[in-house]
């Protein structure tokens, strides 16, 4: 049993999904949420900058106690998350987009995944896309531009409707009949995605995975929280902090951190 906390982090705004799925799941463990909005879209950057990103982010929440980190960022996980585990001593759990569930359950044998350049051009994703989707059509489509509006508070503005539209068509003209949202800004459009996808689509996020798993390593490490009754739970954006103070309960406060 462990009173440290779980340290999260993102490139911004978008892993308080994440968090979301696991304060659910485990709300006697205390958080410590990094928003590395200052640095927002990691989806854009090469290899080496999302490593020496990720590796800043942790080390902060390192020397901040944290036993477990989950990486909320698909573009950190598909690109950093191997560089390090070989390099610190602590568990991380990472976020790769859900295309296995996807193409397991597809019938129309075709599926959409909407992520960052960053990850839909990984090796990792490479992987799990030719060994759970080989036979499947999956319509890849960077959402270029998404990140950038929702860290500037425009979430569901026309300009990101617009955007939603030209991404959509070809997934719809493919007939899918799942939407794979890859990147952890992107459950908060699910509203704008049901609008303008047909009823019969499904869209999977990753959150409640990433909580189960989170719970799962905590537990083998022996690492759970069992006693905290109010558990503390901390936000740092190096951003505007009222853009993600606007994603979270009132109760949460958000801080403006120069790290
Ligand atoms: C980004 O920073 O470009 C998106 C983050 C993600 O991939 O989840």
């Amino acid at each position: 049993m462990s009173k440290q906390p779980i340290g999260i982090f993102d490139s911004g705004v978008g892993g308080t999904s994440i968090w979301k799925a696991v304060h659910a799941l485990l709300p006697n463990e205390d958080t410590i949420y990094l928003a590395d909005s200052a640095n927002a879209p990691y989806g854009q950057k090469g290899k080496e900058a999302i490593i020496n990103l990720s590796i800043k982010n942790t080390e902060y929440l390192i020397n901040k106690g944290c036993k477990l980190i989950v990486i909320a960022c698909n573009t950190a996980t598909t690109n950093a998350i191997d560089h390090l585990r070989n390099t610190y001593n602590v568990p991380f759990i990472g976020i790769e987009p859900a295309i296995k569930p996807a193409a397991l359950q597809t019938q129309t044998n075709a599926v959409g995944i909407l992520a960052t350049k960053g990850t839909l051009s990984s090796a990792l994703f490479s992987k799990t896309s030719g060994i759970f989707a080989s036979n499947t059509n999956v319509i890849e489509q960077v959402g270029e531009g998404i990140v950038e509006l929702i860290e500037n508070g425009k979430l569901l503005s026309g300009e990101m409707k617009t955007l939603l539209k030209t991404y959509l068509k070809p997934m719809i003209d493919a007939n899918i009949d799942y939407l794979v949202l890859g990147c952890t800004h992107y459950p908060y459009l699910i509203p704008l995605l049901v609008e303008l996808l047909p009823s019969h689509v499904k869209i999977i996020d990753s959150g409640e995975a990433v909580a189960k798993q989170t719970k799962a390593i905590l537990e083998k490490n022996n690492l759970l929280n069992m006693e905290n009754l109010n558990s503390e739970n901390l936000f740092y954006s190096n951003g505007n902090p009222k853009t993600m103070q606007s994603l979270l309960n009132s109760k949460y406060i958000v801080e403006y951190l120069d790290f």
